[in-house]
């Protein structure tokens, strides 16, 4: 099967994203959202990134307009989904809303049409039994922004079909993005199962060594080579979506995250981080801002224990064979934007060293920290 037609379902943050790189690579999109305003403020900001292309010499003024009519708005379903491949789930993470959508889509759609669900921390296997041919069922989870970020990770539920994975990875490659392939259905999947757990052990950080946000997210900065500091990367993610990550992920498997309350109170709050003008930072205007990070405040401290929850996490995923160290390495640096591999930095810090770290936690704190086999078995 050569998947022709796509239907994205959202058009939101990701679905108008995901629908716009899939027409700049030659799909015919039908983009469904529930209210056609949606859909116009969706049109228009494809066009807007579709300009800003063309005006970069990147894609010529005629293909502004040929992306541009390869996605067809639309707002009644049986429209959206006629004659159509491959359904691009994109709707908010809300399991009993996807639910609702999933039972809908059933009735309507042919028996080979493809199901992919861009949900971050719902259970694809879970998700694929509510529809009556599991083995279509796949998660194709892209980063924001679409246009920009190069991860796709995709994660077959327990029944999905190897062609339909097969299909699937040719259709992530054709959008010029990188896939990889996330092998069990765990909570956070790959990049989000390091990330997530990072920010509330940053806030731990906090009330543990009496630190203040800016020196944490230096050292993490400048002494473990990340793009920018965990609280400055969770304000630009936004607190809300780490909030239900959080939420979604903890349901599934309470080992993942030590949930920090300051989370739940910033999210209670409404201080979603850059986009709502306060998260754990303050921001001004509407514009991204960096936070005065430097080298200096990162010499006061050793972000140790960072390093070792997020050793400690990529290496549950190594022994539980979700991905390679190969696979991990590349999705944490193309989803999160390390530049420096995580097993370099253990080295760099010495395995004892970290270990010693978690077993410290682990004394203070609980058996979140007890050191993962394959940490071990590095010493
Ligand atoms: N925002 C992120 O950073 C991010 C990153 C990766 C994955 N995701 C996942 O992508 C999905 C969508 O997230 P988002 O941030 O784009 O959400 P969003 O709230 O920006 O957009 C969701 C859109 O879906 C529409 N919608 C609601 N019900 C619908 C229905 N029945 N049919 C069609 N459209 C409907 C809404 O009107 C809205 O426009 C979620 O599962 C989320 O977990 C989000």
């Amino acid at each position: 099967m050569t998947l022709k037609n796509i239907t994205v379902l959202g058009s939101g943050i990701m679905g108008h994203g995901i629908a716009q790189i899939s027409a700049m690579s030659g799909y015919k999109v039908k983009l469904r959202d529930i209210e056609k305003q949606f859909l116009d403020r969706a049109m228009d900001k494809v066009k807007w990134s579709l300009q800003k292309l063309a005006e970069k010499n990147k894609i010529t003024n005629d293909q502004v307009e040929e992306f541009y009519n390869n996605i067809t708005p639309v707002v009644d379903l049986n429209e959206a989904v006629k004659e159509t491949d491959l359904i691009i789930e994109a709707v908010p993470e809300d399991y009993n809303l996807k639910k609702s959508v999933y039972k809908e889509l059933d009735k309507i759609t042919d028996s080979k049409t493809i199901y992919a669900s861009n949900t971050s921390t719902l259970p694809i296997t879970e998700l694929s039994k509510l529809i009556d041919n599991p083995n279509r069922f796949i998660g194709v989870h892209f980063f924001n922004p679409p246009q920009l970020m190069k991860l796709v990770e995709i994660i077959p539920g327990t029944e999905t079909d190897p062609l339909i994975i097969e299909e699937i990875n040719n259709y992530v490659k054709k959008i010029r993005k990188t896939p990889i392939i996330c092998k069990k259905d765990v909570a956070g999947f790959i990049v989000n199962r390091i990330f997530i757990p990072l920010v509330h052990e940053a806030a731990h950080c906090l009330d543990r060594e009496n630190n203040s946000m800016e020196i944490v997210d230096s050292a993490v900065k400048y002494r473990l080579d990340f793009p920018m500091g965990i609280f400055e990367l969770a304000d630009y993610t936004g607190l809300d979506v780490i909030y239900k990550a959080t939420y979604e992920m903890n349901l599934r498997d309470k080992k993942v995250i030590l949930p920090h309350p300051k989370i739940k109170e910033l999210y209670e709050t409404k201080h979603f981080g850059q986009k709502s003008g306060k998260g754990f930072y303050e921001y001004k205007g509407d514009k991204y801002e960096r936070i005065d990070l430097s080298e200096e405040k990162a010499s006061k401290y050793d972000p140790i224990s960072i390093l070792a929850v997020a050793s400690n996490n990529a290496s549950w995923l190594i022994s539980n064979e979700v991905c390679s160290k190969e696979d991990l390495e590349n999705a944490l640096k193309l989803g999160m934007g390390l530049k420096t591999e995580i097993f370099k930095l253990i080295e760099k810090y010495g395995v004892q060293k970290v270990l010693d770290e978690l077993n410290k936690l682990k004394e203070k704190y609980g058996e979140f920290y007890l050191p993962d086999k394959y940490l071990l078995s590095l010493k």
